[in-house]
C-alpha cells in the first residue's frame, strides 16, 4: 500500500477530514465544491482488495446524482424513498431489490445510483449496486468509473467476481459493472452461470443490500427472469412519460411477484412512493 493510501486509510479509520489538496493529490479529484470538501470524510476510499475508482463529484452532480449532496431537496427525496424501502424490507429480512420500469428512459439507472448512494451513506448499510441491464449498461457512465471488467467478462472469460468489484470512493458502496453490452442477454440471464453469480453475490455478505439495475419490462424478458432471483421489485414510472396503459401491461407481467412499489420519478413536485 502506498504512503498516500496508508494516510487515507488512517484518516478514514479516525474519521478525519482531509484538506482539498490532500484529496486531490490522493484521488485525482478536481474542483471539488466547497460543501463537499467540508464533509469529505464520507468520500474517503476504503482500500482493500477491491479496486477503487475515485468518482468526480462535480461530474456526478452534472449527471443528476444529487444524493451525494448533504443539503439538497432532491437528496431529501431519496432519503424519504430509502426510509420507505427500509421500512418495507427490513421486517422480512429482504435485501435484494430489482429496479425495473415499464419502458426505457424512465429513470431506472439514475434512481438506482441515487438510491444506492443514499442507502450506503444514510443508513450505514453496506450496498452492492449491480448493473444488470446487459443490453444498455449505464451505471459505469453515470458514476464515471470508465470501462472496467464486469459481468460480460464473468460470462465470456470466467473473470472472478472479486476482480470486477469497484469501490467508487463512497463508503460502504460497491459496484458490479456490466463490463460492456451483451446482445444475447436473455440467454445469459436464464443460464445456470447467472444463477450461480446471483447466489454468490447474495451469500458473500448476507446483510448487504443489493440493488439490481434491470432493463425495462417491454424490452426483453431479462427483468422477469431476474425477478425470480430477488426478494422484491421496485418499478420506476416517469411523470408525463409513463402512461396508464404502460403500468397496466407491466404490472400484469409481474402479477405473481413480490412488488415493493412504484417510484414516481421526475414529478417536479415530490418524488414519492405511490404504489
Ligand atoms: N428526475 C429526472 N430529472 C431529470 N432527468 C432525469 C430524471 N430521471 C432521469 N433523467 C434523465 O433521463 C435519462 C434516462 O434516465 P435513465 O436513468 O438512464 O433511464 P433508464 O435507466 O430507465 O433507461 C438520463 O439522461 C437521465 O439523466
Ligand atoms: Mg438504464
Amino acid at each position: 500500500m502506498s504512503e498516500i493510501k496508508k494516510a487515507l486509510e488512517k484518516a478514514r479509520k479516525e474519521k478525519k477530514t482531509l484538506s482539498k489538496e490532500a484529496l486531490e493529490h490522493a484521488g485525482g479529484i478536481k474542483n471539488l465544491p466547497e460543501d463537499i470538501i467540508a464533509s469529505n470524510k464520507v468520500f474517503l476510499p476504503a482500500y482493500s482488495q477491491t479496486k477503487s475508482v475515485q468518482v468526480d463529484l462535480k461530474k456526478l452532480i452534472n449527471r443528476k446524482v444529487f444524493s451525494i449532496l448533504k443539503k439538497d431537496e432532491v437528496a431529501d427525496q431519496y432519503k424519504f424513498l430509502m426510509t420507505r424501502i427500509l421500512n418495507k424490507t427490513r421486517p422480512d429480512g429482504h435485501n435484494t431489490i430489482e429496479i425495473t420500469s415499464f419502458k426505457e428512459g424512465e429513470g431506472k439507472s439514475l434512481t438506482c445510483v441515487n438510491l444506492a448512494i443514499t442507502l450506503a451513506r444514510e443508513s450505514r448499510q453496506t450496498v452492492l449496486l449491480v448493473d444488470m441491464d446487459l443490453r444498455r449498461p449505464s451505471i459505469h457512465s453515470i458514476l464515471g468509473i470508465g470501462s472496467t471488467p464486469g459481468l460480460k467478462d464473468y460470462f465470456l472469460n470466467a473473470t472472478p467476481v472479486k476482480e470486477m468489484l469497484i469501490h467508487p470512493g463512497i463508503e460502504r458502496l460497491t459496484v458490479l459493472p456490466a463490463g460492456g453490452r451483451m446482445d444475447n442477454s436473455t440467454e445469459i440471464m436464464d443460464s445456470h452461470r447467472m444463477e450461480a453469480l446471483i447466489h454468490e453475490i447474495k451469500t458473500r455478505y448476507k446483510d448487504r443490500y443489493i440493488i439490481f439495475d434491470a432493463p425495462a419490462l417491454n424490452v426483453c424478458s431479462d427483468p422477469l427472469i431476474l425477478a425470480s432471483h430477488v426478494d422484491t421489485i421496485a418499478l420506476v414510472a416517469r411523470s408525463g412519460y409513463t402512461t396508464t396503459e404502460d403500468i397496466t401491461s407491466g404490472m400484469a407481467l409481474l402479477k405473481d411477484k413480490n412488488i415493493l412499489g412504484i417510484i414516481l420519478n421526475d414529478s417536479g413536485i415530490s418524488r414519492g412512493w405511490t404504489y
